[in-house]
């Protein structure tokens, strides 16, 4: 829990703009954030690899994982752990909800940002 921050969703994509099996790059917030539609299920992970800030959307999907393109570390795409090296930080993942045909992405703001 961040007490500095408050959490609010963001409209991320359309449903139909993430079909299964790939993904889509989007900015929230600042951040690249990728949604991913595997295991019939939308994830949204930080778009940048634990090992070497590579982008991870360029990588192979799979089975509720997402490999690195670059030396290939493998991602749980619920939980961000790494699953093999080289990478053996975990990358961020960001709570999903589905509204209506729209993915909404969890996103943070400072309590003070809210007041303007
Ligand atoms: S940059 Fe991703 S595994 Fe090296």
């Amino acid at each position: 829990m961040r007490e500095d921050c408050e959490q609010q969703f963001a409209a991320a994509a359309r449903l139909d703009e993430v079909p299964a099996g790939s993904v889509k790059a989007v900015t929230l917030n600042g951040r690249s954030v990728l949604l991913c539609n595997s295991n019939a299920r939308i994830f949204a992970i930080i778009n940048r690899c634990s090992h070497a800030d590579e982008k991870l959307e360029c990588g192979k999907m799979k089975s509720g994982w997402i490999a690195c393109p670059a030396h290939g570390a493998r991602f749980d795409l619920a939980t961000g752990q790494a699953k093999n090296p080289p990478a053996k930080q975990p990358i961020e993942v960001f709570a999903v909800r589905i509204v209506g045909d729209l993915i909404e992405v969890e996103i943070w703001k400072q309590k003070e940002e809210l007041l303007f």
